[in-house]
């Protein structure tokens, strides 16, 4: 289905939902197109090239209506490696602690990252004339439109205009040097690298300057922590905490969680991501609940967008073990020990310590399995 590897685990596949399997993810630091983790909340629209449009409008002296051909022609072509990761990553270690109702459980693989090619957003913002006043937000509006929003509507959202206008930010329209496929927002989405991948809006056709944050109800509803005692059902829109850039997170991809390992040295592979303005300082890896750690191998920084993946080979005794892995970033910061304190009805942004459980077995048992 849509190109991707069978061996994806598919959450829904109306809209599709999926994500890799850690021990794909933990093979390439840019991530195949064929494992590339998809989110979508409707149906996939169809728009050929040529009947795709973009119209910048709002706040600025001079709206701009762009056909993909005028995009690529007009302006500087960047490319820029990053990772999109959903704000609903690791929602499953939330749902262990408290059941959360009504949204897909993510294990580790709502995480991807790819090589974007585009154009800045910056640069379109700049022709167009954005206005820079107090409060100015960039929004924008994909062609499709979920049933899950209430009401239904199309997908939308927005960045401060400050973000919009760093050199980071793009209208894509290739990626991992091939036409962005259609379920990752061909022929052009924005990628929004260090911000939940809600506002990299897929298939984008408007880019509205204006005063105050999207409206939408993926950014005035959805995408929102909201404190842990709230009523779903009552929490009307702008309650709690609207989400933007991603805050330091990593997490192991291979062993996988409750998997039988054989005595013997044992490889431990992740990745890491930093927030926004830090990058990665080292991670850590405990064998005893977090009593003592040891650092992990960093694989050089692709970008600064970019995760990092990590590795480290252990040689544990047989018997039930807990991996436990951390991140700390270059501002001197790690992540929280615990996800019950994290714990949020809507299950976004778990960026607790990581774990596994594994059964390490007896030299020889697990090959008689
Ligand atoms: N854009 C549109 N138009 N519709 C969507 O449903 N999903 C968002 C974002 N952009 C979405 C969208 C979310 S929540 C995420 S995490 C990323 O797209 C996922 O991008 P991907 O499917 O290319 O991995």
């Amino acid at each position: 289905m849509w190109g991707k590897s069978p061996a994806m685990i598919v959450h829904t596949r109306s809209p599709f939902n999926a994500e890799p399997r850690g021990s794909a993810l933990a093979r390439n630091e840019v991530t195949p197109v064929d494992i590339f983790y998809c989110r979508n909340h409707g149906p996939v629209p169809e728009i050929p090239v040529h009947a795709w449009r973009l119209e910048v409008d709002g706040l600025v002296t001079s709206p701009l209506s762009l056909s993909l051909p005028a995009l690529q022609s007009r302006f500087d072509i960047h490319t820029v490696i990053a990772t999109l990761q959903c704000a609903g990553n690791r929602r499953s270690g939330f749902n262990e602690i408290r059941a959360i109702v009504d949204e897909d459980l993510w294990g580790s693989g709502a995480i991807s990252t790819a090589e974007w090619s585009g154009v800045r957003l910056a640069d379109v913002l700049a022709v167009a004339g954005a206005g820079r006043d107090d409060d100015v937000h960039v929004a924008f509006t994909g062609p499709d439109v979920s049933p899950l929003a209430v009401p239904a509507q199309q997908f939308g959202g927005s960045i401060p205009l400050a973000k919009a206008m760093s050199g980071e930010v793009l209208l894509a329209w290739e990626m991992n040097g091939q036409a962005l496929p259609r379920i990752h927002g061909g022929p052009v989405r924005v990628v929004v690298p260090g911000y939940i991948g809600a506002r990299s809006v897929k298939w984008v056709n408007a880019v509205t300057v204006q005063k105050g944050p999207s409206q939408n109800y993926f950014q005035s509803v959805a995408y929102r922590v909201l404190p842990a005692d709230s009523d779903l059902h009552t929490a009307g829109p702008l309650a709690g905490r609207s989400l933007s850039s991603v805050a330091l997170n990593c997490d192991i991809l291979v062993p996988a969680d409750g998997t039988e390992v054989a005595a013997g040295p044992l490889e431990i592979r992740g990745y890491a991501l930093a927030g926004e303005g830090a990058g990665v300082a080292r991670v850590e890896v405990s064998l005893d609940q977090g009593n003592s750690w040891r650092q992990a191998e960093l694989a050089a920084a692709r970008s600064p967008w970019a995760w990092r993946h990590w590795s480290l080979t252990v040689e544990p005794e047989p018997g039930p073990l807990t991996v436990t892995a951390r991140a700390w970033d270059t501002t001197g910061a790690t992540q929280p020990e615990s996800a019950e304190v994290l714990w949020n009805p809507r299950g976004y942004a778990n960026n607790s310590w990581a774990r596994v459980h594994v059964a390490v077995t007896h030299p020889g048992t697990a090959a008689l399995k």
